[in-house]
């Protein structure tokens, strides 16, 4: 990662913790190793997500319901899965160092660097021959630009027949011919490359009874499958139609870094969307552009978001894109949509023995229905929204150097929407500004403050995210209206007490942020 990058990402987590958003799990024990907890602010910042969520997926779609499924499932679902068998990892362990890293990381890594020194050639060129620079020809000619883009094919197609052959052997090949080292330490003193679970097991009832092997789930959506046939009889739902849940998943990463973009215990918010056969391809594009508009609803900008094809489809899948965010760390998945087929489904008639299938009284016939599933992650959205967020700026005033960090976080998902403030601790403004939070409270979380000055009560707001800052002062007392500060303007404008409802809900409204998406 570059040192700005790095610097940025650092940054973020610092902030996260001053703030009350994120905390390393067990922390007074020196943390775990990637599982985090979420603080005052970080929880309401979650629910708003999760609230946004869910309500443009259930509520906004007349043929979509929630289920909340249990965790632990019966080991046969992971069977008929193909977790068991197939949910793995390359593994590859430094015998110097004894670090352990993840093998195709390790060659996506190294594609990386081969591309980036094709970018500073390209950086050099443009130096060198200023307005006469011609990229195109450029790329197509310097002789190091080649001989980089050469390799770089190479190992791309190596890798690429490798990771879908599952040949072990071959990406070990790939790390030693590219004398690909140990990131850490420069060691190329490898072990083989080997397969490794990514599910937690655990025993069920006690050893005495007969212990028995249970998984940690390491997705939601097994949750939903099983019920397949218990929500479409209830719901009375005909294909197409959709079953969403939010919830804990659980996965044994190898390298687990990066906070909370990759953890051991992590929440998805999944939604399976089952079709008639021969129909997937238009829902799967349909939720493709649904889902991207979800993301950019949120206003951070077009550009932090692409569109990447998956090279290698997982066992299940028949197409799957995933939608990346530009991350402190660079591009990465967010939420994936993947093509599913008929294979859950199908998977799960064989093991259950039980026939999960709809008739369609327009065919005329049953079918095992195919299934569109969007997947997001809901860790790595709350990261997206504090790295989008972030900003810090420039408030030098009459000759004082200040900057200001502030959280520009879509009000509707703020933590915090209101804060309450007395100017001075007396003369009845904090019995005043106390009947303003109660007449709040109901509707929004609201925050009250009274210590410190009101420039250092702002900048805390500002730090959260709050949109509003509400000051009771003298002329309150006299006439009713309280100063409200705009956490992105800083202006400040006068109000009376009775329309602060109706303002605040304007400009948090969750209704109306969904309705953005309502077209
Ligand atoms: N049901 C399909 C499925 O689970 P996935 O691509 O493995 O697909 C979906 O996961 C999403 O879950 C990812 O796009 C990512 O946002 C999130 N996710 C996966 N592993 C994660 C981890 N270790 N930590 C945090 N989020 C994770």
């Amino acid at each position: 990662m570059a040192q700005q990058q790095e610097d940025k990402l650092k940054k973020i987590i610092a902030h996260a913790k001053e703030y009350g958003f994120i905390f390393p799990s067990s922390e007074i024990y020196d943390g775990l190793s990637a599982v985090y907890d979420y603080g005052q602010n970080g929880v309401e910042l979650k629910n708003n997500v999760k609230e946004y969520w869910w309500k443009s997926m259930v509520y906004l779609n007349e043929n979509i319901v929630g289920i909340d499924s249990a965790i632990f499932m019966h080991p046969r679902v992971w069977k008929a899965s193909g977790h068991v068998d197939a949910f793995n990892d390359p593994l590859i362990d430094n015998k110097d160092s004894k670090r352990r890293y993840r093998a195709d990381q390790l060659i996506e890594d190294y594609m990386a660097r081969i591309e980036e020194k094709i970018l500073k050639e390209v950086a050099k060129g443009r130096r060198k021959f200023g307005d006469d620079f011609d990229e195109e020809k450029f790329l197509n000619t310097n002789p190091n630009v080649l001989r980089h883009k050469k390799k770089l094919e190479e190992v791309h197609s190596r890798y690429v027949r490798a990771m879908n052959d599952n040949d072990l052997k071959e990406l070990y090949n790939i790390i030693i011919d590219y004398g690909i080292a140990d990131p850490e330490t420069g060691s190329k003193n490898w072990t083989e490359v080997r397969q490794f679970n990514l599910m937690f097991e655990t025993q069920f009832g006690s050893v005495a009874e007969g212990a028995n092997k249970v998984y940690l789930r390491p997705e939601t959506a097994q949750g939903i499958f099983v019920n397949f046939l218990n929500v479409m009889k209830t719901g009375r739902m005909r294909v197409p139609f959709g079953i969403a849940q939010i919830g804990k998943a659980f996965r044994n990463e190898i390298v687990a870094r990066q906070f909370v973009f990759r953890m051991r215990e992590f929440e998805q918010m999944e939604m399976q969307f089952f079709v008639r056969p021969g129909t997937e391809m238009e829902w799967f594009d349909y939720w493709k552009q649904f889902r991207l508009l979800w993301h950019k609803n949120m206003g951070f900008g077009e550009e932090l978001y692409r569109i990447h094809e998956h090279e290698k489809l997982a066992h299940y899948a028949n197409a799957a894109v995933d939608i990346e965010f530009r991350f402190p760390m660079g591009f990465k998945e967010l939420e994936g949509i993947h093509s599913r087929t008929d294979f859950d489904l199908s998977q799960h008639e064989k093991y259950s023995g039980k026939k999960l299938q709809y008739f369609d009284p327009e065919l005329d016939k049953s079918y095992v229905p195919y299934v569109v599933e969007t997947s997001i992650g809901l860790d790595r959205t709350v990261l997206a929204i504090l790295s989008a967020s972030y900003r810090e700026e420039d408030v030098s005033d009459k000759g004082q150097t200040e900057t200001r960090v502030v959280l520009s976080i879509p009000p509707a998902l703020a933590p915090v929407k209101a804060a309450i403030f007395p100017l001075v601790r007396r003369d009845n403004l904090p019995d005043v500004a106390r009947k303003i939070h109660k007449m709040l409270h109901t509707r929004f979380n609201v925050a009250y403050e009274e210590k410190d000055s009101i420039g250092k009560r702002y900048r805390r707001q500002d730090a959260i995210g709050t949109p509003y800052s509400i000051t009771v002062d003298y002329q309150t007392l006299e006439d009713n209206t309280v100063t409200v500060r705009d956490r992105d303007t800083m202006e400040q404008q006068r109000v009376p007490i009775d329309r602060l409802p109706q303002m605040i809900e304007e400009r948090v409204s969750m209704a109306k942020f969904l309705e953005q998406l309502d077209v």
